[in-house]
This record gives structure tokens, C-alpha cells and sequence, in this order.
């Protein structure tokens, strides 16, 4: 059993390129061995690799036999293999997959693979983007049934349904900074609540004097109520409205803006502050243009005559092929 032997550093590079000609061995797991990898390779794809050693694997580690594309390959044309999704997410009992187009005829096998995999799953849906400023999900039903699902966090409970609302699991650390960020006693003010995706973790584990969550969409709004109850916390003040209108003058300490469309609510943010505070603003941004968010938070200050200091610009995920999510903490006084 063959594998193309490379320096850790080219190791990513190499798998992609065999992945691409369809020589990657993919019943074998890549193996790392001090500085050098080993990427599992079909016989017969050896003088793709000139240059590189080619060994002879002695203990040649195998996939399971519960990896999705294991069970797929047996179902799903050779020369398609390389669409066969490597990720999906799992929310509480629900599960979200991105299918590729050239799939389309085998979603159903896709969805019923991974309720195989996952016994304690219900469903499948496909996803398939969100609309709007609401964020509402655009989903496809593949496999199994219900949509309504109680995601567990550390140490939160989110109840929704993946047809009528968003949750981003890669936005978890991002809910977790927060939870380390906000002081005893604060009052926060949470912009664009959704379920409580920011509200629920700051109510459970810190000590803030009171959360005003602002919420749009009735349907999310009703999940903050449930979520609300049922992490039985008491210090959340939750408001259906938009948050252009309904956020009170000159209360808060801190504001979470967690829409990664939401610079033309900047004003409305810092006029919230009581006196000095933080805000922590959320967009999605081009690479190439990536000090827009700084500029909006500047000018926006300088327009209101207040100060503002930088004290963290980081990415939270990659949003789109060159486009970034990434949120700044700045404090305004
Ligand atoms: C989906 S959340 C963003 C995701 C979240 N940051 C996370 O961690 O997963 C954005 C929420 O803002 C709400 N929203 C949009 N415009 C709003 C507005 N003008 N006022 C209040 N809420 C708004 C949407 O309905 C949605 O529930």
C-alpha cells in the first residue's frame, strides 16, 4: 500500500493535488511522522508524484468504516467522489449538510448515510444559504423528519427550528469570548438577538446586571422567549422591534452587534452608551478591503463627536472564498 511521503509544510498542498486527480487513497487516513506526512496513494498514480518519496506503508492506518464518504463510495459514480461533502453540522438531534448541484440525484443517499452514521440524529436537511436581513433559512428536507431541535453549548440550551431560523455552530467561540469579556454588573445590549445566540450564553455565565435583547423576526423572537425559559435565566428583557427604532438612548455598557450586515446601525449602537462602553461589532468584509470595519466604527464616532479605541479586531470564520467574518471590540468614550 503506497504513499507519497512530503515535508509537513507541502503535506496540504500535495493531498489536494492527489485528491484532484483522483489518487489520494481515501480508504487510508493521511499519517503524520515527525516532520514528514504520509498522503495514501491508488497503485498505479506514482509518477504523478516525481520529486517525492513514495513508500511502502507498513501500518497503513485505515478510515472507518462510519466515514460518510466510505459508505458513499459504493453508491456514487468515481468521478464525483471528490464532491462528496467532508463536513456537515449537527444541531441538537438535526443535522445541515451543503450539497453540491452535481449531486442532486444522490441527496437522498447523502441524507440517509448520515442518519446511519448518527443513530441519535432525526433528520437531514439540506442547506442551501440564508435570505435576508432576517437570516432566514433556505433548507430541503433529504432524510428522515422534524426540524424543530434543542442544540446543547457549553452549558446552553438553544431550542429552534432549522426551517424558520439560523444557527451558525462556527460562530461558538465567538460566543464563548463574549461570555470572558463582559463585567460584573454591566448592562448589555444585544442588537440583534436572534434565539439568544449571544444573550443566552452572557445571562448563564456571567455576572451582567440586565441583557435588553432586541429581536426582528417574531418567529426567532419566540425561540428567545423558549430559550429564555428554558435556561431559566431571570436578568434578559427581551424586546420584539427593530433595532433601528425601538434601542433606548444612553443606557447600556456594552453592545453586541452580532448581524455581519449591520454598519448602517453603528449610530443607533453608540448613542446607546450610557457614557464610555464597548461595542462589539460583527460584518462581513472582502480581504482586499479588510480595515472597513475600523473605518465604519471611526467615522461613525468621529460623525458623533466620541473618541474611539481599538482594542481587538479578529476573524471569526471564513465567510465566502475572499470575504471574511470578523468582529472589533471597540471602546468608544
Ligand atoms: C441570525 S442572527 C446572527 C447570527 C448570530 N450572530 C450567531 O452567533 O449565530 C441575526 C438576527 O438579527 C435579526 N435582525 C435583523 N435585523 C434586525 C433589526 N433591524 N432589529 C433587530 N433584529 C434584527 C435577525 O432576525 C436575526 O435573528
Amino acid at each position: 500500500m503506497k504513499a507519497v511521503r512530503v515535508q509537513r509544510l507541502k503535506a496540504e498542498d500535495v493531498r489536494r493535488f492527489a485528491e484532484r486527480i483522483g489518487a489520494k487513497d481515501r480508504s487510508r487516513l493521511v499519517v503524520c511522522k515527525g516532520e514528514y506526512v504520509e498522503i495514501p496513494i491508488l497503485d498505479g498514480f506514482e509518477r504523478f508524484f516525481e520529486g517525492y518519496d513514495i513508500v511502502e506503508q507498513e501500518n497503513p492506518l485505515f478510515a472507518r468504516k462510519n466515514d460518510l464518504f466510505e459508505i458513499l463510495k459504493d453508491e456514487i459514480p468515481r468521478d464525483l467522489w471528490d464532491l462528496i461533502p467532508r463536513r456537515y453540522k449537527i444541531i441538537g438531534d438535526v443535522v445541515m449538510i451543503k450539497i453540491p448541484e452535481e449531486l442532486e440525484e444522490y441527496k437522498k443517499k447523502v441524507g440517509e448515510a448520515i442518519l446511519r452514521i448518527h443513530k441519535r440524529c432525526k433528520s437531514v436537511w439540506r442547506d442551501l444559504g440564508r435570505e435576508g436581513m432576517i437570516r432566514k433559512p433556505k433548507v430541503e428536507l433529504i432524510a428522515g423528519s422534524g426540524s424543530e431541535t434543542i442544540h446543547r453549548e457549553n452549558g446552553c440550551l438553544f431550542k429552534l427550528d432549522v426551517t424558520k431560523v439560523m444557527f451558525s455552530v462556527g460562530n461558538q467561540g465567538e460566543r464563548m469570548r463574549i461570555v470572558n469579556v463582559v463585567q460584573d454588573g454591566e448592562v448589555v445590549l444585544d442588537m440583534f438577538a436572534g434565539i439568544g445566540y449571544f444573550t443566552i450564553p452572557i445571562a448563564v455565565h456571567t455576572n451582567a446586571r440586565r441583557i435588553y435583547s432586541i429581536e426582528i423576526n417574531p418567529e426567532s423572537y419566540f425561540y428567545l422567549i423558549e430559550n429564555i425559559r428554558l435556561n431559566r435565566v431571570n436578568n434578559v428583557i427581551p424586546i420584539l422591534g427593530d433595532s433601528m427604532n425601538v434601542t433606548p438612548e444612553g443606557f447600556a455598557e456594552r453592545v453586541v452587534m452580532g448581524h455581519i450586515f449591520c454598519h448602517e446601525f453603528l449610530p443607533v449602537a453608540v448613542k446607546s452608551l450610557r457614557s464610555d462602553g464597548y461595542i462589539h461589532y460583527h460584518e462581513s468584509v472582502p480581504e482586499v478591503v479588510i480595515d472597513r470595519p475600523i473605518e465604519r466604527i471611526r467615522s461613525v464616532c468621529e460623525s458623533l463627536g466620541r473618541e474611539v479605541r481599538i482594542e481587538n479586531f479578529r476573524k471569526v470564520k471564513n465567510y465566502s472564498p475572499g470575504v471574511l467574518h470578523v468582529v472589533v471590540d471597540a471602546y468608544i468614550y
